[in-house]
C-alpha cells in the first residue's frame, strides 16, 4: 500500500488524539481549580490550572524560582499554591513540623527526578529505602573520619594557596568563586574516590568540570519538567551529546571519569587497596554490611558517585565565596577575622588543626553571646543560599496539620520551606555536614592568615544568581587581590 494512502487516517488518528488531549488537559484544569483538595488554598490560577504555569515562569520567561515565591507570597500571604499538586510556606515555624526526626515523609519523585540520578539514596523518594545505602558510607563522613583525614583538605589548600600566590604574581585579583569551586571538587574527589581531577591546576581556575558544573545546572529545572530531557541524557551516547551541546564537554568528562574508575574497580576490586584512605566504593560495595540487600550494581555506584561529588562541591564552594564577600565587604569583621587568626596561628608554617580552629570565637562559635553575631562562619550559613531550594515533600496519606492549617495528605500535595537551616533536618538532612565544616574552617582560616585579602574594585561582584536546586550565580564573579603575607 503507499504510504500516501494511510495520510487520511493518520491524519484523522492525530485529530482525535489530538482533541482528546485537549479535553482531558481541559477537564484536567476544571478539577484542579474547582474540585481538588488544595482548590481552597490562595494562589495564581494558572497555577492551580497546571504544573506548566510554572514550567513558563521558570524555563521561558526565566524567573527564578526562588524570586518567584517571594513574589507570590507578598500577593497571596503566609501559604500559597504554587502548582496544582503544591504548597510553599512562608512561616519559619513550619520548617521544623515538615524536617524532623519524627517525620520521614517522601521526596517527591517530580522534582528529584531532575538530578537523573535515580539510584542513588539522595534521589531516592522513599526514606525506607534510601536509608540502607545512606547507612553503607555515613561513617566516611563522621566526625571522626573527616578529623583524621583533614590532610587531605590541607593539601588541596596548600594548592589553593599556591595558585592564589602565583596569580596575585601576575599582577591579577583572583576569581575567589572558582577558586573556591575548585578546592572543594578536588576535595570531594579525593574524600570520596581517591581521584582527584585537579580542577585546582586550570588556569585562573576555569577548571572544566567545575564549569561544566555550572553549564549544567539548568538543565536541572528543564528536567523537572520533562521526562523527555531526562531520557536523552540518559541515553544519549556522550560523544553525541557533545556535538548536540559542547558546553555539556566539562560534565561528560566528569561522568566518563567516575564509570572507568567504577568498571575498573568491578573488574578488579583489589584496586580499591591501593587507595591511601577507606573510599565510598569499597563501603558500598562491602559484602558483610550489604548482608540481606542486593550489591549495589555499576549503575547505582554511579549515581552514588555524582550526587555525592554534586553534593559535596558546589555547595562547599559557594557558602566559601559568600564568607569572603561579606567579610571584604564589613572591614571590621575583617580586620577581626585576621587579628584571631594571628594569634590562634603564630607561627605561619605550623597550621593549627581543626579542632582548634572550630573553638575560636569570632570564626564561628556556639556561643554567640562571646562571638557577638557576626561568628562568621554562623553567620554566612544563614546569609548564603547554598541550597536555594524548596526540597519539596510530600504530606502521608493521613494529612497533616503545619502551623495550625490542616494540609489533605497523599500524593496530591507538598509542602516546603527553606530558611535558616543550612544543612536541612531530619533524617535526609545533609550527610557531609562535617566534611564541609572542616572545609569551611580550614579554608578561611589559611585564605585569612596567609594573605591579605582586598575585592578587585574594578570587577565589583553582585552576588546575582538564579535557582536550580543550586543556585547559578549569573553576575559578576567576586575577584579579589591575595596578598601573600610575611611570618
Ligand atoms: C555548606 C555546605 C553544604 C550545605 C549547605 C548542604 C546542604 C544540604 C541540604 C539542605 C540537604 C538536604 C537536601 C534535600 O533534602 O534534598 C543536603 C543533603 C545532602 N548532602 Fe549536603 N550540604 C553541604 C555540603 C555537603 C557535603 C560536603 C557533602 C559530602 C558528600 C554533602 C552530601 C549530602 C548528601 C549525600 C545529602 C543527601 C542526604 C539524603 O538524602 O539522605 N553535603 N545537604
Amino acid at each position: 500500500m503507499h504510504l500516501f494512502l494511510l495520510l487520511p487516517s493518520f491524519q484523522l488518528g492525530a485529530l482525535i488524539t489530538g482533541s482528546a488531549l485537549l479535553l482531558y488537559g481541559l477537564l484536567r484544569a476544571i478539577y484542579n481549580v474547582f474540585f481538588h483538595p488544595l482548590s481552597h488554598f490562595p494562589g495564581p490560577r494558572g497555577a492551580a490550572c497546571t504544573r506548566w504555569w510554572l514550567a513558563y515562569k521558570e524555563l521561558c520567561r526565566g524567573v527564578s524560582l526562588a524570586d518567584l515565591r517571594m513574589e507570590l507570597h507578598q500577593r497571596y500571604g503566609d501559604i500559597v499554591r504554587i502548582s496544582p499538586n503544591e504548597l510553599h510556606f512562608a512561616r519559619p515555624t513550619v520548617y521544623n513540623e515538615i524536617y524532623n526526626a519524627q517525620n520521614k515523609w517522601d521526596k517527591d519523585y517530580n522534582y528529584y527526578r531532575a538530578f537523573d540520578a535515580d539510584e542513588s539514596f539522595f534521589t531516592q523518594t522513599d526514606y525506607l529505602k534510601s536509608k540502607h545505602s545512606r547507612a553503607l558510607i555515613s561513617n566516611l563522613f563522621s566526625r571522626k573520619t573527616i578529623s583524621d583525614l583533614q590532610h587531605l583538605i590541607r593539601s588541596r589548600l596548600e594548592e589553593l594557596c599556591d595558585a592564589l600566590r602565583t596569580q596575585n604574581a601576575a599582577g591579577k585579583s583572583s576569581d575567589i568563586y572558582l577558586g573556591f569551586q575548585c578546592f572543594s571538587a578536588d576535595t570531594i574527589a579525593t574524600f570520596c574516590f581517591s581521584k582527584c581531577f585537579n580542577q585546582l591546576s586550570f588556569p585562573d581556575f576555569h577548571g572544566d568540570i567545575v564549569e561544566g558544573v555550572d553549564i549544567a545546572m539548568p538543565a536541572v529545572t528543564l528536567r523537572k519538567f520533562s521526562k523527555v530531557f531526562v531520557w536523552i541524557l540518559r541515553n544519549f551516547p556522550p560523544s553525541l551529546l557533545m556535538v548536540i551541546s559542547p558546553t555539556l564537554k566539562g560534565y561528560m568528562i566528569f561522568r566518563k571519569a567516575l564509570k572507568d574508575q567504577i568498571d575498573s574497580i568491578l573488574r578488579d576490586p583489589r584496586i580499591m587497596d591501593d587507595a591511601p584512605h577507606r573510599i565510598i566504593y569499597r563501603e558500598l560495595l562491602n559484602p558483610a554490611a550489604n548482608k540481606g540487600h542486593s550489591i549495589p550494581t555499576a549503575l547505582q555506584l554511579q549515581h552514588e558517585s555524582e550526587v555525592l561529588f554534586a553534593a559535596g562541591s558546589h555547595t562547599v564552594g559557594s557558602t566559601l565565596m559568600t564568607a569572603v564577600y561579606y567579610t571584604l565587604r564589613t572591614p571590621d569583621v575583617k580586620q577581626r577575622l585576621a587579628l584571631e587568626m594571628l594569634s590562634a596561628w603564630p607561627v605561619l608554617g605550623q597550621p593549627p588543626d581543626y579542632e582548634v580552629l572550630e573553638k575560636l570565637p569570632f570564626l564561628a562559635s556556639p556561643l554567640f553571646f562571646l562571638a557577638g553575631p557576626t561568628a562568621v562562619i554562623k553567620e554566612t550559613l544563614r546569609l548564603a543560599i547554598s541550597v536555594p531550594a524548596g526540597l519539596p515533600r510530600i504530606v502521608p496519606p493521613s494529612g497533616a496539620v503545619l502551623s495550625g492549617v490542616k494540609i489533605p495528605g497523599g500524593p496530591e500535595s507538598k509542602a516546603l520551606d527553606n530558611w535558616l537551616v543550612s544543612f536541612s533536618k531530619g533524617p535526609r538532612s545533609c550527610l557531609g555536614i562535617n566534611l564541609a565544616y572542616c572545609e569551611m574552617y580550614l579554608a578561611l582560616a589559611y585564605l585569612f592568615r596567609r594573605f591579605d585579602v582586598r575585592e578587585d574594585e574594578d570587577r565589583l561582584a553582585d552576588l546575582k544568581w538564579s535557582e536550580h536546586f543550586l543556585p547559578l550565580f549569573e553576575g559578576q564573579h567576586l575577584h579579589a587581590y591575595c596578598k601573600p603575607l610575611d611570618e
